[in-house]
């Protein structure tokens, strides 16, 4: 299909905006929460179980789609199956869970944007367990200084999206991602050598299997989605973007190790140092924001690690939120013609709406609550748990079941000039494998 736009410049610009896009606050700071409130080494192993066979073959299946269709999430299911507009749904769910993920997605960059202000002024530097946790806990209450820090990361991720995808994305992505990786091994050989270190080292790598039950299962699901950008499209959208000489598996595959790589290097830093300082694995919150500070307060040249990491962790979220904003804008353009800008600046400001309530409702006696969780934890959950994963079951039955095998085959392998050894396996994985797996995960915890 006949595909004009705008493509990435390089292989490597593509793997750097997707990895972009996947590598973020998820990693570092969600990952974490997770593995500790689902068992730590329980949660790690069946997280890598879904990341290979189920996380790999869907970011195929979504670029796929995109390079095949050339469009948005909504158009992409338009274009390929015209005839019949209920997979259309798949995209709106898209654009919805976008902006859903957002507005708690900005929450968290915002508090990773006042990290970086405490770090600038040294604010960290000797400070007890206790007043960290509460300096976080008074962050949280506060009413101005959040809307501020979350304000000004979406008019940041608004700006590099007017730019355009190219231009924007890929300049931001391909430098900075690496220094990460870089501070991250540092960090972990610091937080490996604290006192009492290998308990947490146990803690996330030892799985204990009579751990691993349902909602082991559904949260390890709904974090990989979550980690790797999976189920609502933006992949789709990327997909769109990627030239048709580029190879997808290659391509999804060095996306999918360095986004798991990161995780786990998250989790070597912050397991060892939280058990080392006596905070719970079940923190949440506080498991990246007191432990982090904490740790970086024991290091040699600790006001400069902690600056540049808190930094880089705000890019990281940047390149995540932009992937994110683009669905909704991409959307907009195509499918109701309206200009990139303006597309731009009203779903920036629906966002923006959005991540107010959702960090409002984290205020002590705050009555902004959904099931008797507050509106930030539940669009957390229901995003993951529930928007990402059955759009990732709904998008690799689309492929397996829906669209000709042939016409798979002929996108996937570039029209036939490159020769993936896999294909077939990987086609089972989409047209079995995945979605019987999902559902099954899906309805042991709906069941209960
Ligand atoms: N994958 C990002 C992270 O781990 O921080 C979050 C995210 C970005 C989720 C884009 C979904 C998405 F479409």
């Amino acid at each position: 299909m006949a595909n004009n736009k705008e493509s990435f410049g390089s292989k490597f610009g593509i793997i750097a905006a997707a990895a972009g896009s996947a590598i973020g606050l998820g990693n570092i700071y969600r990952f974490p929460c997770e593995a500790g409130a689902n068992g730590g080494g329980a949660f790690f192993i069946v997280y890598l179980g879904i990341v290979l066979l189920m996380g790999l073959p869907l970011m195929v299946s979504e670029f796929v789609i995109g390079r095949r269709s050339g469009k948005n999430p909504v158009g992409a299911f338009k274009t390929l199956a015209p005839e019949s507009k209920g997979w259309t749904s798949i995209g709106y769910m898209g654009v919805v869970c976008a902006f859903l993920i957002l507005a708690f997605y900005c929450t968290v960059a915002g508090w990773t944007i006042d990290a970086v202000g405490k770090s600038i002024i040294n604010y960290y530097h000797g400070l007890d367990k206790v007043t960290i946790q509460n300096d976080f806990n008074n962050l949280m209450n506060e009413s101005w200084q959040p809307i501020l820090s979350e304000g000004i990361f979406i008019f940041l991720t608004a700006f590099i999206i007017v730019r355009g995808v190219t231009k924007g994305i890929e300049k931001f992505s391909k430098i900075l991602m690496p220094i990460l990786l870089g501070i991250l091994i540092i960090l972990g050989v610091k937080s490996l050598t604290l006192p009492g270190a290998a308990d947490g080292i146990e803690f996330f790598l030892k799985p204990d299997f009579s751990k691993i039950t349902g909602k082991v299962l559904i949260n390890a699901l709904g974090q990989a989605f979550f980690s790797l950008s999976l189920g609502m499209g933006c992949l789709i959208t990327y997909g769109s973007y990627i030239a048709k000489k580029d190879n997808l598996t290659s391509t999804a595959f060095a996306v999918c190790i360095s986004d798991t790589l990161i995780a786990v290097l998250a989790g070597i830093v912050i397991f060892p140092a939280a058990f080392s300082f006596g905070i719970k694995p079940e923190a949440g919150n506080e498991l990246a924001f007191v432990t982090l500070p904490m740790l970086f307060d024991q290091m040699a040249g600790g006001y400069f690690f902690c600056l540049i990491f808190f930094l880089l962790l705000t890019i990281a979220a940047l390149t995540s939120s932009i992937s994110l904003l683009e669905v909704p804008v991409l959307y907009l353009t195509e499918q109701l013609k309206i200009s990139r800008k303006k597309a731009t600046v009203y779903s920036a400001i629906g966002a923006f709406i959005l991540c107010v309530i959702s960090s409002e409702s984290l205020h002590d006696g705050s009555p902004l609550r959904i099931f008797g969780l507050s509106v930030f934890d539940s669009l957390d959950a229901f995003t993951s748990t529930f928007l990402m994963t059955i759009g990732g079951l709904l998008t690799v039955v689309f492929l397996g079941w829906k669209m000709k095998k042939s016409d798979f085959m002929d996108e996937y392998t570039n029209g036939g000039t490159v020769s993936m050894g896999l294909r077939r396996i990987m086609y089972f994985i989409i047209k079995f494998l995945a979605p019987v797996a999902i559902t099954v995960i899906l309805i042991t915890q709906f069941i209960k």
